[in-house]
């Protein structure tokens, strides 16, 4: 079968979704790219005319919006119509890890994507390509293949008009939040997983219109689910190396930097991805590795899981770790202390705060009894509040309406404060003015950077106490 893509339709209008499609949207004038989402809201933000309340926060992303929005790319709420019309559907849907049931707490919970196929599978016409965009865990495909024929058995058994065939591929995400434009336009791979050769040259066909052939790897289904796990369970495994080898620094007097810059020199190794801080966050690495670990465990891998458990394990002891450090330097006590965060997204560049090791690490420093002040250059004071809230009621931290507040700027996050704990690692830390920030600070003040960006030289000449990750 030949297909011929004009229309593509993406369900899911989030953090991969819209700026994939965005760029796909810009790559290619000649196809129509409609984004739905069931959240009205945020397909409302995705529509806004003042292109700094797009729900998501990517650089370069609002010039793709302003380029393409209204022309060849669409934000809407009427999936059926969108379904209805497409050659080509995507699936961006999230897929978190399930909360009850069976497989609770690691497998993945696709009530999401199972909604999404069954829609497709109603509402679509002629010969349509699913692409799961998602992480999803290994053979997902094949649900996602039964609940689409489904509809079509139906219709064959009650003798009705059914012209309707589904192709499913895999093609999943690489991107990285902060640098998704970037990633998107220049990938290091992109990988599609199948078995329709028709399919899969209609869907590499798209993105040979930025990316080099060389550059697009064709394998089979569950190759390709496997492999987006394994990438990230590989990235998540280097963080949890190199913070278990900054405790290791602090302690015998090594540097985590010093030494990072001389393991990375090694070509095998490589120089990315070993940066030591308060752990990894985001929306994937820990979701992939339980469900790695689900997988293991249902295949009777035991040893296989727990390799990869441990890595999660560092990754919670490296916040707690941190968490003890700032009681400890703090005299054992933080009743009656204010303590700025500086940073509250996961990473620089972003909004998103999903598995941010602040939250954890605002937790435990509120329950020891300090009064936080939060400052994030780009995460809004609802999400802050949404985020602490629910950590301390999952874990039973007392908190009460002064337990943080959230600030606007550095300056006002500093005066009279105990400490500054650098969280997210933000350009505008990196170059803080440590003379006039020495001034506004309760002394003995102390600086807390769980990413090694701060100049340690100059805050120490002004009399502050520092603290590094690794150091
Ligand atoms: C990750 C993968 O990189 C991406 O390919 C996949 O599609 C989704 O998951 P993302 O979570 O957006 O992307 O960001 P990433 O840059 O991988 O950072 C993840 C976490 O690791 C962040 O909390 C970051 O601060 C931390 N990190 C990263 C480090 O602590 N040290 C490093 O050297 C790199
Ligand atoms: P990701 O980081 O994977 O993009 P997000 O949570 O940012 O995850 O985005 C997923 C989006 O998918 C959300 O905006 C959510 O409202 C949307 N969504 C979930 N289920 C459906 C559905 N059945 N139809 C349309 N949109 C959906």
């Amino acid at each position: 079968m030949n297909y011929k893509i004009k229309n593509i339709c993406c369900i899911g209008a989030g953090f991969v979704g819209g700026p994939s499609m965005a760029v796909i949207a810009s790559k290619c004038p000649n196809i129509n790219v409609t984004v739905v989402d069931i959240n009205e809201k945020r397909i409302e933000a995705w529509n806004d005319k003042n292109l700094s309340n797009l729900p998501i926060y990517e650089p370069g992303l609002d010039v793709l919006i302003k380029k393409c929005r209204d022309k060849n790319l669409f934000f809407k709420t009427n999936i059926e119509q969108a379904i209805f019309e497409a050659d080509m559907i995507f699936l961006s849907v999230n897929t978190p890890t399930k909360q009850t049931g069976v497989g609770a707490g690691q497998a993945l919970d696709l009530r999401w994507v199972e909604a999404s196929a069954r829609q497709i599978s109603k509402f679509s016409t002629g010969n349509t390509i699913v692409v799961e965009k998602s992480t999803l865990p290994v053979r997902t495909a094949e649900t996602v293949k039964s609940i689409l024929i489904s509809n079509k058995d139906s219709l064959d058994k009650k003798n009705m008009p059914n012209s309707k065939s589904f192709s499913v591929l895999s093609n999943p995400e690489f991107l990285a939040e902060g640098t998704s434009i970037n990633d998107l336009e220049n990938p290091d791979r992109v990988l599609i997983g199948g078995d329709d050769l028709k399919a899969i040259e209609a869907l590499e066909n798209i993105y040979l219109n930025w990316v080099e052939p060389q550059k697009i790897l064709k394998t089979n289904l569950w190759s390709s689910e496997l492999s987006k796990l394994t990438a990230n369970a590989f990235l998540a495994q280097r963080i949890s190396s190199i913070n278990s080898i900054s405790a290791i620094c602090e302690s015998t007097g090594a540097d985590i930097s010093d030494v990072a810059e001389a393991v990375g020199m090694d070509n095998r190794i490589g120089s990315n991805f070993l940066k030591a801080g308060p752990g990894f966050g985001g929306s994937c690495f820990k979701k992939d590795i339980l469900n790695l670990v689900y997988l293991s465990n249902y295949y009777g891998l035991e040893e296989v899981a727990s390799y990869w458990e441990k890595i999660l394990d560092i990754n919670n002891w490296q916040q707690k770790r941190i968490s003890e450090i700032i009681v400890h330097k703090l005299f054992g006590t933080l009743s009656n202390k204010c303590i700025g965060i500086l940073g509250f997204a996961f990473k620089a560049n972003t909004n998103d705060t999903r598995e941010s090791p602040a939250i954890n690490i605002c937790r435990d420093l509120i329950e020891e009894g300090a009064k936080l002040k939060i400052y994030d250059p780009k995460v809004n004071n609802l999400q802050i509040d949404m985020d602490l809230k629910n950590a301390c009621i999952s874990s039973n931290v007392e908190y009460s309406s002064d337990s943080w507040l959230v600030e606007d700027n550095l300056y006002k996050t500093a005066n009279n404060s105990d400490a500054l704990v650098v969280l997210t690692e933000w350009e505008e830390f990196a170059n803080i003015n440590w003379h006039e920030i020495s001034c506004i600070m309760r002394s003995p003040s102390w600086l807390f950077d769980t990413r090694g960006i701060t100049n340690k030289y100059i805050a120490k000449k002004n009399n502050i106490n520092i603290w590094q990750v690794g150091v």
